[in-house]
């Protein structure tokens, strides 16, 4: 493994410079490598809600991916470890909640490793949710994916599920909340940035 401090890079291809290539991160499948690089991979981030001893629980996972859009499928990886993924062996459901940038607090309160992670708080009353939503909704989610396990297998320290998305529900469309390089982002619009600097 080698990992650096970040270099200047020169102008590749000017008269007397060699163009080399200066990696910041260079090595083979050293794990402590992977995870300093998977820290350049900004993404959405999700809340999987279950149920804890018949109460809403809910844990935060950046780990989420469609697998496929005909029969709508997802696929999510949890640490076995937690509660969640004892919770999802023995329900074989869960949502998926992709957040939006007002929900940084509950995404917070979902990671918190050891602590409890009840959403009693954050949830919205079964009364004002569509019958045939089996797992809790967060409020302010961009949409929640409410889904029935079809397939899980573990990956060493992971469970790797692959669900069928039974129910779809999103409110009016609002902001994603962003996770990478270690921090909650919010997203920018190039389009809207290049517009407004156009307008100036
Ligand atoms: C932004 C973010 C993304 C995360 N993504 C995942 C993930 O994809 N899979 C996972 O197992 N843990 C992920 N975690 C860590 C878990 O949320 C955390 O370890 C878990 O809530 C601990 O649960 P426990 O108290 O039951 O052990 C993530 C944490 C944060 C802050």
């Amino acid at each position: 493994m080698f990992i650096k401090s970040p270099t200047i890079l020169p102008m590749l291809g000017t008269e007397n410079t060699p163009a080399v290539p200066h990696w910041d991160l260079d090595s083979g499948s050293e794990s402590i490598t992977f995870r300093t690089a998977m820290r350049r991979f900004i993404g959405g981030v999700t809340v999987i809600t279950t149920r804890h001893e018949n109460r809403p629980w809910g844990m935060t996972v950046s780990a989420f991916a469609p697998a496929c859009m005909d029969p709508p499928t997802l696929i999510v990886c949890v640490n076995r470890n937690t509660i969640t993924a004892a919770n999802i062996t023995a329900d074989a459901r869960f949502a998926v909640n992709v957040l939006s940038q007002e929900q940084v607090n509950i995404s917070q309160h979902c990671s918190r490793a050891g602590s409890d992670k009840f959403i009693e708080d954050f949830e919205i009353p079964k009364d004002e949710l569509p019958d045939r939503i089996k797992m809790p909704v967060l409020r302010d989610s961009l949409v929640t994916f409410d889904c029935k396990v079809n397939c899980e297998f573990l990956v060493k320290s992971h469970l790797v599920l692959i669900a069928s998305v039974d129910s779809i529900l999103a409110p009016a469309a609002k902001l994603p909340l962003l996770y990478g390089d270690g921090q909650y982002m919010h997203g920018v619009s190039v389009d809207q940035v290049l517009s407004e600097g156009a307008l100036a």
